[in-house]
Order: structure tokens, then sequence, then C-alpha cells
């Protein structure tokens, strides 16, 4: 029997969202707002056991949840393949949220690609590629920044380059890179009427966030010592908030930036925040697209 019509535009239900690295930190919570509030959820994982373990936390909160588990490796050009011939289902939202930082400048995916650009970037690039033709009309496609891309400098012809500078400038341009594709394809996707935003969760810590079981354990001394820190940071499940609002609300745009409306960006209430002039550049985005279609051999339907 098909789903009740939604009552409300807080009832997703009748929505089918696909969430990436969902079984653990922001991905969870994005996946378990998303679920309670009605909408099927597909968690994109690369252990079975913990997105097992995503699935019986989510339970734990809405029992009848809709959930499906998705096999994706984004640090694998074959299992993203694999995982988007698997889907098999039209997606109303993709959020990209998986991401990893790594200290180490020899760390490299399965594809030989530096691990935080491969990642971040080249995996979600092409996921969304593949994904193109499940899209519905007006599905919404969500990059999960960073305050951090500020310190990056994109230059598309050293994209997949050994880096120099600290791991966190080489974390800054992965999700710099991300955000520049989904500036690129809304500008590519004018004139129709689906979506593409980025959002960021501000700056949001496994302490402050409330416990869920089999997740990011945290002792009760540890959340005490956190707890002052609220003032300034937030949960987890407060960084999902603005990235499940770009995902899900009317007031969203395509081509804008969402993220903590507080001091700094650290935590809040989701709100529209600025985001670099060099990754809300057509120049920047256009070369970073040919340069990821060209290191992929994925190319993009649109
Ligand atoms: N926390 C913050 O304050 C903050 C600030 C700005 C931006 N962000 C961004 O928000 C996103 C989530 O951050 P988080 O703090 O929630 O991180 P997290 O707790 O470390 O969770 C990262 C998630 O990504 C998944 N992942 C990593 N590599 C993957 C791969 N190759 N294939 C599939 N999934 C993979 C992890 O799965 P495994 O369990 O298998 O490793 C995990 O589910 C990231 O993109 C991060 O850059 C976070």
């Amino acid at each position: 029997m098909d789903a009740d019509p939604p009552t409300s535009p807080l009832d997703l239900r009748g929505r089918t969202a696909l969430v990436t690295g969902a079984n653990a930190g922001i991905g969870y919570w994005c996946a378990e707002q998303l679920a309670v509030r009605g909408a099927r959820v597909v968690l994109g994982c690369r252990s079975p056991a913990r997105a097992e373990t995503a699935v019986s936390a989510i339970r734990s909160q809405a029992p009848d949840a809709d959930l499906r588990v998705l096999a994706l490796d984004l640090g694998s050009l074959d299992s993203v393949a694999e995982a988007a011939a698997a889907v098999g289902e039209g997606l109303d939202a993709v959020i990209c949220n998986a991401g990893v930082k790594a200290a180490d400048r020899s760390a490299r995916t399965s594809d030989g690609h530096d691990l935080m650009v491969g990642t971040n970037f080249l995996g979600h690039f092409a996921l969304v590629a593949r994904l193109e033709p499940v899209l519905a009309p007006d599905a919404r496609v969500v990059a999960v920044g960073s305050i951090a891309h500020r310190f990056a400098h994109l230059d598309p012809a050293t994209l997949d380059a050994p880096w120099t500078g600290s791991s966190l400038r080489q974390y800054g341009r992965s999700k710099a890179s991300l955000m520049a594709f989904a500036f690129e394809l809304a500008r590519r996707w004018s004139g129709s009427s689906r979506a593409a935003v980025c959002a960021h969760p501000g700056y949001a810590v496994d302490p402050l966030t409330p416990p869920r079981p089999g997740l990011a354990e945290v002792s009760g001394f540890v959340r005490a010592l956190s707890a002052p820190s609220r003032a300034l940071v937030q949960g987890k499940d407060g960084g999902a908030l603005p990235i499940v609002h770009a995902a899900t609300s009317a007031d969203v745009i395509s081509g804008e930036y969402w993220g903590p409306g507080g001091l700094l960006e650290f935590r809040g209430a989701p709100a529209r925040v600025a985001a670099s002039d060099e990754v809300r550049s057509a120049a920047v985005g256009s070369g970073l697209w040919a340069a990821a279609e060209s290191i992929t051999g994925v190319r993009f339907p649109t």
C-alpha cells in the first residue's frame, strides 16, 4: 500500500535519500533525522557490520524506519560503480557526507589517488555522475563542505598531485573541491528542477552528541568535561541539521550554502552562509569537473 500523502513540510514519507558515510557521526545523524521524519533512507557504508549497528541505532528511535544498506566504499571507483548500479530505485536526495582526514601524505585510495581528495571529492563526483539516471526530476544533491574550504587553494591542474603543506590544508582542498563541484552542478542544472547545494556542520564533536547504541562511545567523565564547550561548538546531531535542512527544506535554492548560523558558524540553527569566491568560481568549477572526469574516467551525463 502507498504511504499516506505527507501532511506537513517535516513529513518526508514517500521521499528517498541516500546518505554516504551514514554509519557514524554526522552521516548517522542525517540518516536518523530523515528516518524519524518518515523518509526511506539508503545508508551508503563501506562496513556492513558498522552499517547494521547504525540501522539498529536508528530503529531504537524509529522502530518502523524504512532503511536499506548499500555497500559503498568511496575510496574505490569500482565500489562506487557497483553501488550506483545496485541502487535500482529513484532518489530524491543524495547527501555526500562521507569524509576522511589523513595526516599521512602517502595515504592513498585503492585506485592510487590521494586519500582525502580521492574519497571526499572524486568518489562523490563519480557516485553522483553514475546516479544521475535514478535521480528524481526534483532531486537534491547536498555536498557536505567545511569551514576549512577557506584554507584551500584550488588548482584543477594539480588536483591529483602529491600535496605539500599541512594535512589541514589538503583536507580543505578536498572539501573545497567537493563544494566547487556542487556549485558547478547547480550551474549545469539551472533551468531544471534539480538542485545542488552545499552545507556544512560547523564544529561538531562526539562528546556533545547524544548516545546511541554501538556508536561513538564517550564516557560520562568526558561528557562532563566537555559540557562547557557547548557554548561554542555542538554535537554531531546539531551538525546534521543544516545538511538535512539543505536536503529537504522548501526555502533552499540550488546553488546555496547552508551552515550553522551562530558565532563563527561553529554551532546554531541552519542559516545561509558565505562560501569563498574560489569555490563559487565558474572557471574553477568547470576546470575541476574536467579534471575529475579525466582522473576517474567517469563522464557526467549532464
Ligand atoms: N565534525 C565536524 O566538525 C566537521 C566539520 C566540517 C566538516 N565535516 C564533514 O562532515 C562529514 C562527516 O564528518 P564526521 O565528523 O561525522 O566524521 P566521522 O565521524 O569520522 O564519520 C565519517 C564517516 O565517513 C565514512 N567514510 C570514510 N571513508 C569512507 C569511504 N572510503 N567510503 C565510505 N564511507 C567512508 C566513515 O565510515 P567508516 O566508519 O567506515 O570509517 C564514517 O561513516 C565529513 O565529510 C567531514 O569532512 C565535519
